[in-house]
């Protein structure tokens, strides 16, 4: 058992940090997206505590940050089309695949011959990694099957008496985890959607960008998983999770028959729906998930709730869905996979 100290961001606090990391230690910290939880990325018995203070499986690989792209060069060989991508997107929430260097330990890559890279836009996670010199590997604060953590107190509940720092930098602007994407083919593929989108990426790309198949439904036995993180039931909370789709008015119907059925036969039960209905399913336990426009709201603010749920003790959770389009695609990925991708079409 370990103290875990969770303190404001600060130049002296980011230095002390930097020193954890520099010494084989894990810090967790914010980014533009969620918390990771940050180890030396060249030392690989740091990188492996990672794994046990999140109960990972081992054949999960990390994404490695950087705050330079001169450090490219130390950890792996250049790809077609990344630098276009690099003037693009970074620093921000886009993790490129690229042919590892010998340099990176098997167990940042679960031994594949790619490794994740993402240089973060989060002043703070910049900082860090400026200070502590190093490429850090760094998954999701979370421990493993939980939300990933989106503010400083989500990354305390799962890892107290686990991790000795945590650096408080507020909410994560974006609440969801970055894109990844796999340019080792011939056409580029997004592996887990996130802030930069597919139609950004073929803007800039000026090709098109495939999606893994399993984004929008459960991989199947005989598929092979390009991602480990696809076969993993991420996001999912201790309560049933439907999702329910169709015309407006049908849904909102849907979700307080279903509500109130498993309310009234005693089940902890609510539904998650857009502000703008909230007032109609005031006696459904309503929770906002944000406005029906308004998407990169409900990015920001899905994981919290997901939380909530299970500090509630909710048992069925009825919910609203949004067009699998823009950041949507990254919000139904996550939804998706919390429901088990169970949905009801009315
Ligand atoms: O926004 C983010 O990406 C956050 C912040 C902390 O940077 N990190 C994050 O890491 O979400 P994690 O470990 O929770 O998710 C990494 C994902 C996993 O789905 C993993 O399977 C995939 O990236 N991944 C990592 N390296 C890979 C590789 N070499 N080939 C294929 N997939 C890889
Ligand atoms: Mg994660």
């Amino acid at each position: 058992m370990v103290m875990t100290k969770m303190v404001p961001a600060d130049r002296t606090s980011i230095r002390e940090a930097a020193d954890i990391l520099k010494t084989g230690g894990l810090v967790a910290f914010p980014t533009e997206t969620v918390y990771g939880l940050g180890a030396n990325a060249l030392n690989p018995e740091a990188v492996l505590s990672i794994f046990t203070a999140k109960g990972r499986p081992a054949d999960n690989p990390l994404i490695v940050h950087i705050h330079d792209r001169a450090q490219l060069d130390d950890i792996c060989e250049m790809q077609p089309r990344a630098d276009i991508l690099m003037d693009a997107f970074w620093p921000g929430p886009l993790t490129i695949l690229f042919p590892r260097k010998p340099v990176i330990p098997d167990v940042v890559t679960a031994g594949l011959s790619t490794v994740a890279v993402r240089m973060p836009s989060h002043p703070v996670a910049l900082s860090l990694l400026r200070e502590s010199g190093l490429p850090v590997a760094a998954p999701s604060a979370n421990r493993s099957g939980r939300p990933s953590p989106t503010v400083a107190m989500h990354v305390l509940e799962d890892m107290k008496g686990i991790i000795p720092m945590i650096l408080d930098g507020g909410a994560c602007e974006i609440g969801l985890e970055s894109t990844v994407l796999d340019l080792t083919h011939e056409s580029p593929v997004i592996l887990r959607p996130g802030g930069v989108t597919k139609a950004m990426l073929e803007e800039t790309l000026h090709e098109e960008v495939l999606l893994a198949g399993s984004i929008l439904r459960p991989l199947r036995q005989d598929e092979k998983a390009l991602s480990q993180g696809m076969r993993y039931k991420h996001y999912a909370p201790k309560g049933n999770v439907t999702l329910v789709r169709g015309g407006e008015q049908a849904v909102v119907a849907t979700l307080r028959l279903l509500c109130r059925q498993d309310l009234d036969a005693g089940r902890k039960s609510c539904v998650l729906c857009f502000t703008e209905h909230v007032p109609m399913l005031s006696d459904c336990c309503p929770h906002d998930m944000g406005s029906i426009d308004n998407h990169a709201e409900i990015a920001h603010r899905l994981f919290d709730i997901l939380r909530h749920f299970d500090q509630e003790g909710m048992e069925t959770i009825y919910s609203e869905v949004i067009p699998p389009e823009g950041v949507g695609l990254a919000v139904m990925n996550r939804l998706g996979r919390a429901a088990a991708f169970r949905c009801i079409e009315v």
